[in-house]
């Protein structure tokens, strides 16, 4: 199980020590940009994935929930990411996802595709070739928080399904509402990596990452 906590939901007054926190207990880092165009709220820009950069060495996850991915995946590679994913209906294209996602390549990043819960898992079964994360959005794109979408649980059981017959290899990342309570259908059902935002940073990071692991 990759555990990747969403930052979003971090403390920021409490910095030092929640980083540490997570250096000491999870895989990856979910930081998720918001340009409140594509999604109506603004989070975090280059400098602060700077800052994640230069106290950690964890994978970070960069969510690219803006209207213009194309220029804000260079904006974010240069920031220190090591994986891009950027959202099918910011162009409704699969042609530009397609160059995009060769562009994330080009810059020796991981590159992937998120959906939300309104688009249809088939709508992006061509891209999936190209892809090494697939996140699937269990919630509506734009707040931390929010209720877990059971409906991501049949979306998981297709595209498992899809990628097993397709003998694809890419990560099922799931995020949005994430917690003890769904993390084992989740995983049961093919999930890979959990985002958790909400669950990890309300209490103790670490206890809280142990309760998500003893639901594999
Ligand atoms: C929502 C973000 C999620 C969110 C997860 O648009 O993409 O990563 O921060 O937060 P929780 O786990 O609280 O739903
Ligand atoms: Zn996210």
């Amino acid at each position: 199980m990759i555990v990747s906590p969403s930052v979003y939901s971090m403390h920021f007054d409490n910095f030092k020590e929640e980083i540490e926190a997570l250096n000491k207990s999870v895989e990856w880092i979910h930081f998720d940009v918001m340009d409140g165009h594509f999604v109506p709220n603004l989070t975090f820009g280059p400098g602060i994935l700077q800052t994640f950069r230069r106290n950690t060495n964890l994978f970070l996850d960069v969510h690219l929930m803006v209207s213009d991915p194309d220029y804000y995946s260079d904006v974010f590679a240069k920031a220190g990411a090591d994986s891009i994913v950027f959202h099918y209906e910011a162009y409704n294209d699969i042609d530009k996802c397609a160059k995009l996602l060769d562009k994330i390549h080009g810059m020796y990043l991981k590159a992937g595709i998120s959906i939300k819960p309104g688009t249809p898992v088939e709508t992006v079964k061509p891209l999936l070739d190209k892809i090494d994360i697939f996140l699937m959005m269990s919630v509506e794109p734009g707040f931390g928080g929010q209720s877990f979408m059971p409906e991501a649980l049949g979306r998981i059981e297709e595209l498992a399904a899809y990628r097993k017959e397709k003998d694809l290899d890419f990560i099922i990342e799931v995020d949005g509402g994430v917690s003890d309570k769904n993390a084992h259908d989740l995983m049961s059902r093919g999930t890979d990596a959990l985002v958790a935002g909400s669950f990890v940073f309300n209490g103790d990071i670490v206890s809280n990452v142990e309760k998500l692991r003893r639901c594999e």
